[in-house]
């Protein structure tokens, strides 16, 4: 009666720690079969953001929560992920909100067909699908930002170039006295020479 007892506990145990990996704590999982991953159901449960997910996870339902955005990368790690379910939360769709946007639309149309935006005032109602970047609030700010970058990179790097330009100029310049120099060299030390011989020549006749 013992040792039966035992392996029992083992086994609760074993299903415990396996179990607490797979499934974000308040959210209910189902294994779905011999390796074919596990249900993650995390909806109507207030969650303010998306838990830590198991690689495992294969339906991931998260509807009927209180997020209003997805940190960049949550669902990266998800890649036997066959279903999901983000519908009926009060998205915020600010600039944050590019990520779950394009990772949805990535994922399948039916994932974002029911995602509909809470806030701001301006995006009210309106489904994440049909948002384009301009109307992602603070997205439109900080791409200024990020073409001035482009501006100082590239003024930098025409700026190297036209100092590389004008350095090659100068050398070859410099190069081209050098070598006039050295000819004209050539010439002081070639006439007295042909002075010479003409000179000699000129004895000998
Ligand atoms: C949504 O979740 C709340 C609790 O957070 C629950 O009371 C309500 O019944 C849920 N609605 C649906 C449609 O599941
Ligand atoms: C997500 O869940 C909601 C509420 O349960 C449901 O109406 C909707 O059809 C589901 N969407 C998807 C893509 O499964």
């Amino acid at each position: 009666m013992k040792i039966p007892t035992a392996a029992g506990f083992v086994t609760l145990m074993l299903f415990c720690l396996v179990h607490a990996e797979i499934c974000p704590l308040s959210c209910i999982c189902k294994p779905l079969g011999e390796m074919k991953g596990w249900l993650v159901d995390c909806s109507s449960k207030g969650l303010k953001e998306v838990p830590a997910l198991s690689v495992s996870t294969r339906k991931l339902y998260l509807q009927n929560n209180s997020m209003t955005t997805v940190r960049t990368g949550a669902f990266d790690n998800l890649h036997n992920l066959e279903e999901v379910n983000v519908s009926d939360n009060p998205w915020n769709c600010d600039c944050d909100i590019l990520y779950l946007k394009l990772w949805l639309e990535d994922f399948s149309e039916s994932s974002i067909a029911n995602v509909i935006c809470a806030t701001p005032a301006s995006n009210e109602r309106k489904p994440l699908s049909q948002l384009s970047g301009n109307e992602l609030d603070s997205c439109r700010k900080s791409l200024p930002i990020k073409c001035l970058g482009f501006f100082w990179r590239d003024l930098a790097l025409i700026t190297f170039v036209v100092l590389v330009l004008i350095l090659t100029l100068c050398a070859l310049r410099f190069s081209k006295k050098l070598a006039y120099q050295v000819t004209t060299r050539d010439n002081y030390s070639a006439v007295p020479l042909l002075r010479k011989h003409n000179l000699e020549n000129d004895m000998s006749q």
